[in-house]
């Protein structure tokens, strides 16, 4: 009889399979949102996390809000969409924390357009941060993973506009489209190192912003972004007549929007080892919403069969200008 030409994984006992103690994360846009909710998780398995920002004040209140969990949070100013920022930030991470062990490309700008109204401004505005600055930061944190040789995750945030067609969000559309491409070949590349790359897609999520701006009333910023309903008029009659809970349990069969908590907990999922074995593959965190409509086959990815959201709305002046 031969010997199984390969080394089968040690079982993991259970509590150590969560536990991201002595792993150090990068997170960008982690002062808020969902980036912030994925701070707290990554934060509360034991993980030394730095997260990063491009305001100051917003990361210092959540390094205050965590303090108390297992794991240290530790705020970086950088821009994503500069290398410099980026290269720096490895760097420093390297420095004080002895490497990258995890980062999630969670950092992104969503200014709405349609292609006919895309300018090179904005192409160059969404592209450098949703693509090239994610691309690049996962190279550089890719990079400092061979060379320690323990592995590593790399988990890049998506959106459903690129699943969908999407008026209104045109670059958007295909700066995410971009990043997933990016996962995939990344996914190949990095196999051999034992570094997973996946891909994590919001439904539409509530951030502490978006519920905010629906206490407030203000329906530009609840419905300018990406509310899984696909007529923003709609919406903004429902919530005037107080019928916004049923139109959302109409169109997510979990009745609810998603939460930042969601993505987080899907994200803490993909960077332990209960995922070790998972990789080139996006996670879908949308309620069932993208399952519930069929608008055709795709060859663009596994999960392409998506209900229409507000993503794809039809342009409407409700909207905000940044999302
Ligand atoms: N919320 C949703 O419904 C939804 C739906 C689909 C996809 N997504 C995706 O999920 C991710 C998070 O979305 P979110 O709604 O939580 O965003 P958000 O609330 O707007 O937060 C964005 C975070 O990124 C930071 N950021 C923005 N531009 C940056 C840059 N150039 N460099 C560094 N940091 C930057 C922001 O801080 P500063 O402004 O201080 O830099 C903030 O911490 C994004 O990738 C987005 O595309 C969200």
């Amino acid at each position: 009889m031969s010997a199984l030409p390969f080394t089968m994984p040690q079982p993991l006992p259970f509590d150590q399979l969560l536990s991201l103690e002595g792993r150090t994360a990068i997170v960008t846009g982690g002062s808020r949102g969902i980036g912030e909710a994925i701070v707290r998780r990554l934060a509360e398995a034991g993980a030394t996390v730095v997260f990063t920002a491009r305001h100051a004040d917003a990361l210092r209140a959540v390094e205050e809000t965590t303090a108390d969990l297992p794991g240290t949070c530790v705020g970086v100013v950088a821009d994503i969409g500069n290398l410099d920022d980026s290269r720096q930030l490895v760097a420093t991470t390297r420095e004080r924390f002895g490497g990258v062990d995890i980062l999630i490309n969670n950092a992104a700008t969503f200014p709405p357009g349609t292609a006919l109204e895309a300018d090179e401004e904005l192409w160059d505005r969404l592209l450098d941060t949703d693509t090239k600055g994610a691309f690049f930061l996962a190279q550089y944190a890719a990079a400092d993973m061979v060379e320690r040789g323990r592995g590593g995750r790399i988990i890049n945030l998506l959106s459903t506009a690129f699943v969908n067609a999407t008026p209104m969000f045109a670059v958007y559309s295909i700066a995410k489209a971009g990043l997933w491409a990016a996962t995939r070949v990344l996914a190949q590349e990095l196999a051999p190192h034992r570094i997973t790359v996946n891909a994590l897609t919001p439904g539409s999520t509530m951030t502490q912003e978006r519920l905010a701006a629906f206490a407030s009333g203000d329906l530009s910023k609840v419905l300018g972004n990406d509310l899984p309903v696909h007529l923003p008029e709609a919406a903004a009659q429902a919530i005037e007549s107080g019928q916004f809970g049923a139109l959302i349990k109409q169109m997510v069969p979990m009745g609810r929007p998603g939460f930042p908590d969601d993505l987080a907990r899907a994200a803490l999922f993909l960077a332990c080892d209960l995922a070790e074995y998972i990789t080139g593959q996006n996670i879908v965190v949308d309620g069932g919403q993208s399952a519930s409509v069929k608008t055709g086959p795709s060859a663009a990815m596994p999960t392409t069969q998506s209900a229409p959201t507000a993503e794809s709305a039809p342009p409407t002046a409700t909207r905000s200008p940044e999302r």
